[in-house]
C-alpha cells in the first residue's frame, strides 16, 4: 500500500461532490420500517411523553399517517396496539377485531403497496403486563405459544404481510410458523426479533405501548446485554424455525451485533433503533445541547454501515424528509 505523500486520504474529502461519490453507506428511505402505535376511539392524536412527535393514533388518523408514510417512500409500518381492556391472557391480542386486526385493514385500504408488519407480544394486552401467561410467578413459555400463534393468525388475517414475534419465548418463531401454515398463510412472512436484549432502552416505548411489567421485569426472557455469542444461537435457532427476516434490538448499544449478525447470516437484516435510542436524541437536541438532525442521520448511517438491511425508526418519516431536501434519496 503507498504511503503518504503518495498516498494522501484528503483528496477523497476535498470535494463535496467527490465525498458523495465515495460515499460507502447510503441511507435511502426504503431502509426504513416506521412503527405506529393504534388506539381505540375517534380523533385521537395523543402526543407519547418523552417521545416529541411520535403519537398514539386512532384509525381515522392512521388513514393519513400512511398515506404520508407511502408518499415519502417509506416501505412498511410495524404496529402496536392499545387494546381497549386488559386481562390475564391478553384477549384482545387475538380478537378479530381487536384494535391491530382493525387497524391493519384500514392500512391495507389506505395505502395497498405499504407493508404491514405487527408486532407479536402479550404484554400490551395483559394486566400484568409480561410478555405471556403468567404462572407460578414466571411466564410459561410453552402456554404462551398456543397464544402467539393464534395472534399471528388473527394479523394474517386482517392482512399483515410480516408477523414479527417479539416476546423472547422459546420456539415463538416455529409455534408461529405451524400455526400460519396450518390456517393457510404460508405467505405471511416471519421477521424474529431475535436478538432482543433486557434494555433501559425501552422505557419511553412502555409508556407509548402502556406495556410496562407491574411486577418484576423481563430479564427472564429477553437477553443480557453482556452476551454476543448467545445472539448468535438466538438468530440461528430463529432460522431454523423459519423466519425469513432476522433483527437484532436495540441498535445503537449493540452495533457490534448486528456487525455480526450481518457477517454470520445471509437473512435480511433488520435493527430496531428503539424509543430511549429516539429520546435522548430529541432532549439533548431541545436544550440544543446537540444538532438533532445531524446525530439523527450519524446514528442511523451507523446502524446501516454496522450491516442493518432495514432500520425501524421513529426518525423514519422525518430522515425521509431530509433526504429529500438534500436530494439523496
Ligand atoms: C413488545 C415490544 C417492546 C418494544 C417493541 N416490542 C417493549 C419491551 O419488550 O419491553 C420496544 C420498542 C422500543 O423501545 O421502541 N414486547
Amino acid at each position: 500500500m503507498a504511503q503518504f505523500p503518495i498516498q494522501r486520504m484528503r483528496r477523497l474529502r476535498e470535494h463535496p461532490t467527490m465525498r458523495r461519490m465515495t460515499q460507502e453507506t447510503r441511507l435511502s428511505p426504503s431502509d426504513f420500517i416506521y412503527p405506529l402505535f393504534v388506539t381505540h376511539g375517534r380523533n385521537v392524536k395523543q402526543e407519547v411523553s418523552a417521545m416529541p412527535g411520535v403519537h398514539q393514533i386512532s384509525l381515522d388518523h392512521l388513514i393519513h399517517e400512511v398515506e404520508e408514510v407511502a408518499e415519502l417512500g417509506i416501505p412498511a409500518v410495524l404496529l402496536f396496539g392499545i387494546p381497549a381492556k386488559k386481562d390475564g391472557v391478553g384477549t384482545e391480542a387475538y380478537e378479530t377485531n381487536g384494535i391491530v386486526q382493525e387497524a391493519i385493514r384500514v392500512v391495507k385500504q389506505a395505502s395497498p403497496e405499504t407493508l404491514v408488519i405487527t408486532d407479536v407480544c402479550l404484554c400490551e394486552y395483559t394486566d400484568h403486563g409480561h410478555c405471556g401467561i403468567v404462572a407460578g410467578g414466571t411466564v410459561d413459555n410453552d402456554q404462551t405459544l398456543d397464544l402467539l400463534g393464534q395472534m399471528a393468525v388473527s394479523h394474517a388475517e386482517a392482512g399483515a404481510d410480516i408477523v414479527a414475534p417479539s416476546a423472547m419465548m422459546d420456539g415463538q418463531v416455529g409455534a408461529i410458523r405451524a400455526a400460519l401454515d396450518r390456517a393457510g398463510f404460508k405467505n405471511t412472512s416471519i421477521m424474529g426479533y431475535s436478538a432482543k436484549y433486557a434494555s433501559g432502552f425501552y422505557g419511553p416505548f412502555r409508556v407509548a405501548a402502556d406495556s410496562a411489567p407491574q411486577f418484576g421485569d423481563r430479564r427472564g426472557y429477553q437477553m443480557d446485554s453482556s452476551n454476543v455469542r448467545q445472539a448468535m444461537r438466538e438468530i440461528e435457532q430463529d432460522i431454523e424455525e423459519g423466519a425469513d427476516m432476522i433483527m437484532v434490538k436495540p441498535a445503537l448499544a449493540y452495533l457490534d451485533v448486528i456487525s455480526k449478525a450481518k457477517e454470520r447470516f445471509d437473512y435480511p437484516l433488520a435493527a430496531y433503533n428503539v424509543s430511549g435510542e429516539y429520546s435522548m436524541v430529541k432532549a439533548a437536541a431541545e436544550n440544543e445541547w446537540i444538532d438533532g438532525q445531524r446525530v439523527a442521520m450519524e446514528i442511523l448511517t451507523a446502524i446501516k454501515r454496522a450491516g442493518a438491511d432495514m432500520v425501524i425508526t421513529y426518525h423514519a418519516k422525518e430522515a425521509s424528509g431530509w433526504l429529500r431536501a438534500n436530494g439523496r434519496s
